[in-house]
């Protein structure tokens, strides 16, 4: 079992993850905390209680951070373009939900979450790393306690998509990421490399919707704006970020990686670009030495892991 924090920005793709953690008989949901970034922070925390009542989710979710690590880094326009002005589409999600937050700030509930249950917590970041980053601000010594850190983010070997160099939730803040990455906590990166290639067609959507009842029907409604950023972009459907890093946590099989330092690029033209030093490669004095290797994902199954998503999603559809 994977006690799991989930921390994220709903968020399309972050919605779909969600159920997805909601749903896998080996994840135990214990929190989800929020961060800006798909849209603002009172945008998406209302999000995440809203997805939390129309799925009967139990977890907490506590409000994570409104701006960078650094506050003085210019704050860019949300990407309604992709997620719809409410984040989730445009469906029309109400302007209040009437549940209560849990009343800690999302870094503390993590700091907390992971010092009761030391070795046993899996955080799952999909939106940019402010809150991982302010927790081990806070309170290192949770870097040796957390059992690993798995993120959505990074381009490795591939172009990112918010600029040439970068990926969204590293490049909404870089300072942050680049603290989460060299410190000493096991850090699994599904970036762009792989989640680009793991693409959900209409026809697989509507099949989950038909096979998975009125949480999947929400689901695919709230996809269908998403769908529309993706023409032209990818043949037919949506690329699935944020579900393939939940896919590895219970499924790490389905994907190779790549061992190394990784670096956070934090300024310039190349603003949020993700370097790996893989191991065992000689350079010369570098500021990748004496950083913990990290893994990131080269390789993924994606057939498997689509058949893993929509057989989690809609337990009745055998994809
Ligand atoms: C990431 O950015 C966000 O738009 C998505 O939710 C995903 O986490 C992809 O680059
Ligand atoms: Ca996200």
């Amino acid at each position: 079992m994977h006690k799991v924090i989930f921390d994220t920005d709903p968020g399309v793709d972050d919605a779909m993850a969600l159920l997805f953690l909601h749903h896998h008989p080996d994840i135990d949901l214990i929190g989800i905390t929020t961060v800006f970034g798909n849209a603002a922070i009172e945008t998406t925390t209302r999000n995440a209680l809203f997805l939390k009542r129309e799925w009967q989710i139990a977890a907490p979710v506590a409000r994570g951070l409104a701006e960078t690590l650094d506050p003085a880094r210019p704050q860019a326009d949300w990407p309604t373009f992709i997620h719809g002005d409410d984040g989730l589409g445009n469906i029309g999600v109400p302007g209040t939900i009437d549940l209560p937050l849990d009343p800690r700030p999302a870094h503390r509930f993590i700091i907390d979450a992971v010092r009761a249950d030391p070795g046993a917590v899996t955080l799952v970041a999909v939106g940019r790393m402010t809150n991982l980053a302010l927790a081990l601000k806070e309170d290192p010594g949770i870097a040796g306690l957390v059992r690993q850190v798995v993120i959505m983010g990074g381009a490795f070997d591939v172009p990112g998509n918010v600029t040439p160099a970068a990926e969204a939730n590293i490049h909404g803040d870089p300072e942050a990421a680049d603290a989460v990455f060299t410190a000493p906590w096991p850090v699994v990166a599904v970036g762009l490399d792989v989640t680009m290639r793991t693409v959900m067609t209409r026809a697989a959507l509507a099949t989950i919707a038909e096979a998975g009842g009125a949480r999947a029907r929400l689901l695919a409604d709230i996809s269908a704006f998403y769908i529309g950023f993706y023409e032209g972009i990818v043949d037919d459907g949506m690329v699935v970020h944020d579900s393939c890093a939940c896919a590895y946590v219970v499924a790490p099989e389905l994907f190779s990686t790549r061992s190394g330092a990784v670096r956070v690029v934090c300024g310039g033209i190349a603003d949020g670009m993700t370097v790996q030093k893989p191991d065992g490669r000689r350079f010369g004095p570098s500021d990748w030495d004496g950083r913990p290797s990290q893994s990131v994902c080269t390789g993924i199954d994606a057939d498997a892991v689509l058949a893993l998503i929509a057989r989690t999603l809609a337990p009745s559809h055998r994809a």
